[in-house]
């Protein structure tokens, strides 16, 4: 019997790159893969099409990508910035948490969530080491989308110091300085004392910092304190509480304000009986985190450690 082999077509033209391409990817037997790594070549070769880069350009463009992972390490991932400054990041969270169940809206994770953040005690103050700045008193509640509180609820939370640093960049401040984390009682309550946080510039030392200069665009995040809330039978929220008196809400460098996640943070310049002795000013915050029922999920932090 005669052995029949098919000839995979020779590249001539540049009409044939892209068919020559999707062919020799055609036996991918997983469909998602498939799905995904056909439109990422069709777009790609429609891009290089019509953008028409030099060979220069080219290598310039493969050098940048590859400082990505340079510049990537315990305590800084790069290449999350890189996805966040270019809009992806947000698009792929509102695809996939459009918040049209009522739930409150996801925001990004960002590249400082750590994990392993010490258990606190409802009123506990997260501030571990000398961290100058105004009090903020959170108090917060978790419930369903219909307003049933939900017991036991865990709260992953962090934020930057008042000087815009995350514990984890800083030498100044003591491991898991300002991260905690906190469960919800029988009315789906928890509270907590921080600092007001202030907001910050992502980091501009890499390649996403030469992006940005290209752009002349300002490196600002808003003020913001992040959440992960979650419990058993619901979606968990990744989310991000942002102050509501920062000029640089609606043009944060990662795109990730929504007017739904904008906190009320007030400025308290009186003494109040509720708070007896804070230090004046002192700010408070309260905010109602909605789950939507689903399966409870929890993501891998991107860094691991502080930098040494
Ligand atoms: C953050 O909020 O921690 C963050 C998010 C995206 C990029 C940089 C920082
Ligand atoms: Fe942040």
């Amino acid at each position: 019997m005669q052995h029949v082999t098919i000839q995979p077509k020779l590249i001539n033209t540049i009409a044939d790159v892209t068919p020559t391409v999707l062919a020799a990817m055609a036996r991918t037997s997983d469909p998602r893969l498939k799905q995904i790594m056909d439109s990422l070549v069709r777009h790609l070769h429609a891009f290089i099409i019509e953008t028409k880069p030099t060979e220069e350009e080219f290598e310039g463009g493969l050098r940048w990508l590859t400082a990505l992972g340079h510049h990537t390490n315990e305590s800084n991932n790069e290449v999350v910035l890189a996805a966040d400054v270019v809009g992806a990041s947000t698009l792929i969270d509102l695809i996939n948490n459009d918040g049209m169940q009522g739930e409150t809206m996801s925001a990004l994770l960002g590249p400082f969530y750590r994990g392993q953040a010490p258990e606190c005690v409802s009123g506990e103050c997260i501030a571990r080491s000398e961290t100058p700045g105004p009090t903020l008193y959170f108090k917060g509640r978790v419930t369903g989308v219909g307003g049933a509180p939900i017991e036991g609820a865990k709260l992953d939370v962090w934020q930057a110091s008042p000087v815009g640093l995350y514990e984890n960049q800083d030498a100044g401040q003591d491991d898991f300085n300002l991260r905690g984390v906190f469960r919800t009682d029988a009315d789906g309550s928890f509270n907590f004392v921080s600092v007001k946080p202030a907001g910050y510039p992502i980091p501009v030392d890499g390649p996403v910092g030469d992006l940005l200069r290209a752009q002349h665009r300002h490196p600002m995040r808003p003020a913001h304190v992040h959440f992960i809330v979650s419990a058993p039978g619901h979606k968990t929220l990744v989310t991000q509480i942002f102050s509501d008196t920062d000029d640089a809400l609606a043009t944060d460098v990662v795109f990730g304000a929504k007017t739904q996640i904008i906190g009320d943070f007030v400025e308290h310049t009186e003494p109040h009986p509720d708070y007896p002795g804070a230090p004046l000013p002192f700010y408070t915050c309260a905010y109602q985190f909605k789950l939507v029922e689903g399966e409870s999920s929890y993501p891998v932090p991107p860094i691991s450690g502080k930098k040494s």
